[in-house]
């Protein structure tokens, strides 16, 4: 999981510009990082330890120049994040940047070893280079073609080679890689945010693909060297929308930007005139959607959460049982799939592993598949038969917030456009329940107001060192998303509970020192949520209620509360994660942490 980035241009100078580009992927890994260009004097290569400022400090005391380079920023997979394993790789003339991970580089190793290979790092990506190396001829894309086929799992690569100063060659298998389009310069990079300051016409390249970068053209063939289309697409995401836009971090702007996240996943999806849900991208008809048997979610993290309410809308709306898995764990047994079943893979960046793994399972087992994702020309927005998007706009902030929110709307509407297919909800109160998605922006810029009284409560929970949230029903998974914020950007150890569980092991910790975050909106479950406050509060937790306005009651026995307004309760969880996403966010931010790019995590998890 690292990204990658590389320019060749008729007229200048690209390695500033792909500094810059490097910086908007280090939500992809930012253990150390490298650059490589072919300049006037050969080929020269700076590499690392650390975030890219390192990089660019030494670029300050020793510059690299040329028209022709690619760059690098890891996440350690193969090896520990040291200068000798940094990327790019150099053997002899070549140089080489790789995300992903080959799987057969042992045997490789080995046998380009016998071979005379002399290896200088313990990554798996310099077989790659080694065995480029092997099959050069003079020509650096047949070396490539060649050496793919001989390549095991997945990779997105790019090399250089000295004797071909204006070329860049990149292929992908299973592992994002984009071409951005310029006039007598061609750009490449991971992901589009990285190119958005000097292009918006880009090239989504696909599995298979090796392409050949010159500043005049690019040339996309298969391994054998056919030919293959591509077609450029025009980006509507400007530079500065992918930035700050004034906030401290990341993530505080995304959080602010859930009320338009709703609006725009909404967006041209309910007709002006019937009412009727349009879902372009999930083309099964009435009757298809009448008989299916069972829905399978799979997904990671976060996106795992929102499919556990997801589970609880689809299930109440549309009558239909819904199962969710982790994608890790579905892939490891059988799910007994068939056609009536539809398999929905949930993904912010339609890149994960894992859960591109449990589609494809799902795919081969004969089940419809879907996918919800954020990232238009994704993996997964390709491996599946139908497509939703999330319109999130790019989320930068490791933990994700308003790509959750995406796929909460995403999921909303899909149940109620299943729920009046299958003829389980009328079209009155379909009616209403779209009435009440549209006016669920003004809800959550009601919560976002609460930002000051989080920050307030969280100088007290920066002191904890274990905090347990509570919820029941559709809110049981926003205390599994409020606890993974916390824990993901505070790293102060949070537990998500059903409330009703709590009995069964965990009000044993619970003492002083134990913040109880209970998720206590009003529900048809409000009476025994209180009564599990009052345990809780009984056992000395200082308890933080989510409450809706005017439950005064409540108020009274929670240690603090952060009032959130009052909504239907197919819509809580919409709501009521906002306090606890800004609760997460000031707690870190007390703490000093790296609130966008925290230790260990990645944005995008490219390797199972
Ligand atoms: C990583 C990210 C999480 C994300 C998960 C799944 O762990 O740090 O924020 O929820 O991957 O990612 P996806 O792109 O598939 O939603």
């Amino acid at each position: 999981m690292c990204g990658i980035v590389g320019c060749t241009s008729r007229t200048g100078e690209v390695v500033p510009g792909l500094v810059e580009s490097l910086k908007r992927l280090e939500y992809r890994g930012y253990d150390s990082s490298g650059i490589a260009a072919i300049g006037e004097r050969g080929l020269g290569i700076v590499r690392r330890v650390g975030k890219i400022r390192e990089l660019e400090s030494e670029l300050a005391v020793a510059p690299l120049t040329g028209s022709t380079a690619i760059g690098h920023t890891r996440w350690a997979t193969h090896g520990s994040p040291t200068e000798a394993n940094a990327h790019p790789h150099r053997v002899g003339k070549l140089v080489v940047v790789h995300n992903g991970i080959i799987e057969n580089y042992l045997e490789l190793r080995e046998e380009l070893t016998q071979r005379g290979a002399r290896f200088q790092s313990e990554t798996d990506t310099e077989v790659v280079a080694h065995l480029v190396q092997a099959l050069w001829q003079g020509d650096l894309v047949a070396a490539v073609r060649s050496a793919v086929k001989r390549l095991h799992g997945s990779f997105a690569l790019a090399l250089l080679h000295e004797d071909a100063p204006d070329l860049i060659v990149a292929a992908r298998r299973d592992s994002p890689l984009v071409i951005g389009v310029g006039e007598g310069a061609h750009w490449l990079a991971s992901d589009v945010p990285a190119l958005l300051p000097w292009t918006r016409r880009i090239i989504y390249l696909e599995d298979g693909d090796v392409a050949a970068l010159r500043p005049e053209r690019v040339d996309v063939t298969d391994a054998e060297g056919v030919a293959r289309a591509r077609a450029v697409a025009e980006i509507t995401w400007s530079a500065e929308m992918a930035e700050k836009a004034g906030f401290p971090h990341f993530m505080l702007k995304e959080i602010h930007e859930q009320p338009a996240t709703v609006s725009n996943a909404l967006l041209g999806r309910i007709a002006e005139n019937s009412g009727a849900i349009v879902l372009d991208g999930f083309a099964l008809s009435d009757a298809e959607l009448r008989s299916l048997r069972r829905i399978c979610i799979v997904a990671c993290g976060t996106s795992w959460h929102a499919g556990q309410v997801g589970r609880f809308l689809l299930e109440e709306d549309a009558g239909i049982p819904v199962e969710v898995d982790y994608a890790s764990e579905m892939i490891h047994r059988e799910p007994l799939l068939a056609k009536d079943d539809l398999l929905i893979a949930i993904s912010q960046s339609g890149e994960t592993a894992d859960t591109r793994a449990a589609l494809k399972k799902g795919r081969e087992a004969g089940a419809r598949t879907l996918v919800i994702t954020n990232v238009a020309g994704s993996s997964m927005a390709r491996d599946a038969a139908h497509v939703l998007l999330t319109y999130a706009g790019p989320e930068i902030g490791v933990a994700s917030t308003k790509a959750f929110m995406g796929q909460l709307t995403v999921l909303a509407l899909l149940a109620l456009r299943l729920g009046a297919a299958r003829g389980r909800l009328d079209q009155k109160t379909l009616a209403r329940r779209l009435h009440e998605l549209k006016t669920l922006p003004h809800a959550l810029e009601q919560a976002l107001a609460l930002s000051d009284a989080a920050k307030d409560i969280a100088g007290e929970l920066a002191a904890a060192r274990d905090a347990l949230y509570l919820g029941r029903g559709l809110n049981y998974p926003i205390a599994l998303e409020g606890a993974l914020k916390l824990k993901e950007i505070s790293y102060i150890h949070a537990e998500g509970y059903p409330a009703g569980e709590m009995k069964h092991g965990p009000i044993a910790l619970i003492d002083p020192s134990m913040p109880v975050i209970a998720i206590a909106t009003e529900s048809v479950t409000s009476a025994l949520m209180s009564g599990n406050v009052e345990e809780a509060r009984a056992r000395g937790a200082r308890v933080i209620g989510i409450v809706s306005t005017g439950e005064e009651r409540l108020m009274k026995s929670c240690w603090r509360t952060l009032v959130v307004p009052r909504v239907p309760e197919a819509l809580s969880p919409f709501v009521n994660i906002i306090p606890l996403q800004l609760l997460a966010y000031w707690t870190a931010v007390i703490r000093g942490s790296d609130v966008d790019q925290p230790r260990n995590l990645a944005k995008t998890v490219t390797v199972q």
